[in-house]
């Protein structure tokens, strides 16, 4: 062990496990709320300026799990997350362990299943902001398992800022959410960056094409808000636009990237969806079909 930390003692202990720009954010929210807050990292040498800030660095994780009766787990994956905590086992009896490692639903449930096995108390948690929005009014967190083990750390988990959100008692809810709103995001990100190498291939600067992109933004959340009632409702009308029409605007973007070269895979793919609503008689449809459509088995070729 390093440094005794500065702390206010009405504030209780913490400990973060994983230091990646994440965990680093979140103890340096707990060491800016002056919890005592104790930190470890597989990689040494990742500790030094939040020691400097007055958290107390362990050698091992079991020793940094001991130093606390609350610990954020926050690395890269379900495998490092068991690294990690598998040594430790019945270290963590009487502890609390919340996870803010992204993971699939499964993970959360087989992570809480593994954590009361071992006695400890767990909340599963999904960070939907990035790391400069920790312990800012801008983040948003996700938590789900017991209401009130939630509730019992509610003014510490705080110290992370912004938005908490508990999603119920069952502990998959939060990673449930997350994979959705990944999905979302990665498809989208992908979608941006096709369109700035289709722009950059037709002489068009990323900066001088942002207005427009920007444009779309703005509209998205209208169209996203229709989406979301139509697949509610279960009703899918074409009026504003059909499927027809939104293949037709694939096609010639297929077309012209395919002019140039460029990788057309993810289109491709995008295509292969609205091509099967076609096939299978909803062409004239709205693109919220698609959501109902993705949900139930292709038909076999
Ligand atoms: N960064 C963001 O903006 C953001 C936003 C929302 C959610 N998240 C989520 O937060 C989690 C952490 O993300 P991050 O940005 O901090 O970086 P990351 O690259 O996802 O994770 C890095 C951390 O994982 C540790 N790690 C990796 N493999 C390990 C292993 N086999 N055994 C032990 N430790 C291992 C690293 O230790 P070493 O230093 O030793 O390599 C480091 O502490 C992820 O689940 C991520 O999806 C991140």
């Amino acid at each position: 062990m390093t440094k005794q930390p500065s702390h206010d003692d009405n504030r209780l202990p913490v400990t973060v496990l994983g230091l990646g720009p994440m965990g680093r954010a979140l103890a340096e929210a707990f060491l800016t709320n002056r919890h005592p807050t104790t930190v470890w990292n597989r990689s040494a040498g990742k500790a030094a300026d939040l020691v400097e800030r007055g958290a107390l660095r362990t050698d091992t994780a079991a020793e940094a799990v001991a130093a606390s009766r609350l610990t954020i787990v926050c690395v890269l994956d379900d495998k490092a997350l068991h690294a990690v905590l598998d040594p430790i086992g019945p270290g963590l009896s009487g502890r609390t362990l919340v996870n803010l490692t992204s993971g699939p639903p499964e993970s959360a449930r087989a992570t809480a299943a593994w954590a009361a096995a071992h006695g400890a108390d767990y909340l599963d948690g999904a960070i939907l902001t990035p790391v400069a929005t920790i312990g800012q009014p801008s983040a948003v967190v996700l938590y789900s398992g017991s209401k009130a083990l939630y509730e019992a750390h509610h003014s510490t988990l705080a110290s992370i800022g912004g938005t908490a959100v508990h999603l119920g008692s069952s502990v998959d809810r939060s990673a449930a959410y997350d994979m959705a709103l990944l999905d979302i995001f990665w498809t989208t990100m992908s979608g941006i960056v096709h369109g700035f190498a289709l722009a950059a291939k037709e002489g068009i600067p990323a900066k001088e094409l942002m207005p427009f992109a920007r444009g779309i933004s703005t509209i998205l959340p209208g169209i996203m808000d229709n989406l979301a009632h139509n697949i509610d409702a279960g009703h899918h009308p074409g009026t504003g636009s059909t499927i027809v029409s939104a293949t037709a605007g694939m096609d010639h973007v297929i077309h012209t990237a395919q002019a140039h070269g460029i990788d057309v895979s993810v289109l491709n793919a995008a295509r292969a969806v609205t091509r099967r609503a076609i096939d299978e008689g909803h062409g004239t449809n709205g693109f919220s079909h698609l959501a109902d459509m993705l949900g139930k088995p292709a038909p076999a070729n």
